[in-house]
């Protein structure tokens, strides 16, 4: 049994690690914001605690006052990051500056974790090579193209750099599962027979469901492992088509194909950019994305972590859409 502060807890990754924690019989610390949604947070087991990354001597304050009450955390999931946001700039500050903030405010509160995970993402890597369609690898340069990607990077160094917590970086590729709303678009225009291509249908892809994710992140705490980084899939590489094949099969749905050509791809993006800004709700949908959505190349080489981690995926694929769209079908989502 450890003690657990797992950040972003009310997000979709948040919830389930929290869920998971709880039923490894770790006792769980949620750290949200005041405005954060608790829907999936209910379990009276729950520690619910209210952070303010954006402000270091308020952490510093509450990790003292905790320090004194039950001692330091053993692990840390730094889970919380912005997906989406209203400026670009928004990006370094919430995935970069934050995580810097939460890190170094534990330095002089004796407050030094066993182990700092963050959750980073394939995205800081960047896109593989388009005409080999080789799989990303770990060794290869980082070259993010998103300003997304970016920050997460930033993140990444600034936590190689520091050598006073433990740390390890984990780069999930496309989540998908229960109470996912990013995939769920997807899955919502299959259910309406229509299979989108963004202006070409090649394209390679890798996923993992929720609940490996989450198996692999409670492998990893008390691993001896430290001071590297990893990407997580489910092991497998498919193409787009192969995700729509899958797709239609799981909901028995036939499909009109339709592929846009990408001018009126990133025309829709800058407008979706444009609404957002207008109506000041942040949107998936916009310039940065349109740059790695019509990437061709997001197959990735994950073999490192099945073997570091003696890891092996309960779902493939087929699985896990399975599992997703009778979810999605229970809540009436679908
Ligand atoms: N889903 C994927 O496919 C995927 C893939 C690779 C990596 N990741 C990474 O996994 C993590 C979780 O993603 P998710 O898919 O679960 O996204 P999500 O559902 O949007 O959850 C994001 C979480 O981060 C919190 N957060 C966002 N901005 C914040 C801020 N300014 N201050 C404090 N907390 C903030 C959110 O809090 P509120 O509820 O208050 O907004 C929420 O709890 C992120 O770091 C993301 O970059 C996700």
């Amino acid at each position: 049994m450890a003690k657990i502060l797992i950040t972003g807890a009310s997000g979709f990754i948040g919830g389930f690690l929290v869920e998971q924690g709880l039923q490894n019989r770790h006792t769980i610390y949620a750290a949200i914001r005041k405005s954060s949604s608790t829907k999936y947070l209910t379990d009276k087991r729950i520690n619910i605690i209210y952070l303010n990354l954006a402000d270091k001597k308020s952490l510093r304050q509450i990790w003292e006052k905790l320090q004194q009450e039950i001692g330091r955390f053993d692990y840390i999931i730094h889970n919380a990051g912005a997906t989406k946001v209203l400026n670009k700039s928004n990006f370094e500050t919430i995935n970069y500056q934050y995580t810097k903030n939460l890190v170094e405010s534990l330095y002089g509160a004796n407050m030094i974790p066993s182990k700092f995970v963050f959750i980073s993402s394939l995205a800081a890597y960047g896109p593989g090579d388009e005409n080999t369609f080789t799989p990303i690898k770990i060794t290869d340069t980082q070259t993010p193209i998103t300003n997304y990607g970016k920050s997460k990077l930033k993140a990444e160094q600034f936590l190689f750099q520091q050598n006073k917590i433990p740390i390890l970086i984990l780069r999930p590729t496309g989540v998908y599962g229960p109470r996912d709303t990013g995939y769920y678009e997807y899955f919502k225009s299959i259910n309406k027979h229509i299979e989108i291509y963004l202006g070409s249908t090649k394209q390679t892809l890798s996923f993992i469901y929720i609940k490996d994710l989450v198996s692999l992140i409670y492998i990893a705490l008390p691993s001896p492992i430290a001071n590297r980084g990893y990407f997580i899939t489910d092991g497998k590489n498919y193409s787009i088509k192969e995700f729509a094949a899958i797709t239609k099969k799981v909901m028995n749905k036939r499909t009109i194909r339709i592929v846009t050509p990408l001018f009126m791809v990133k025309s829709a993006a800058i407008i979706s950019e444009k609404i957002a800004k207008l109506t000041k709700k942040a949107t998936m949908f916009t310039t940065d994305k349109f740059k790695e959505i019509t990437k061709k190349n997001w197959s990735c080489d994950a073999e490192e972590t099945m073997t570091d981690f003696n890891f092996l995926p309960k779902y493939d694929l087929q699985h896990g859409v399975e599992e997703t769209i009778n979810w999605y079908k229970e809540k009436r989502w679908l």
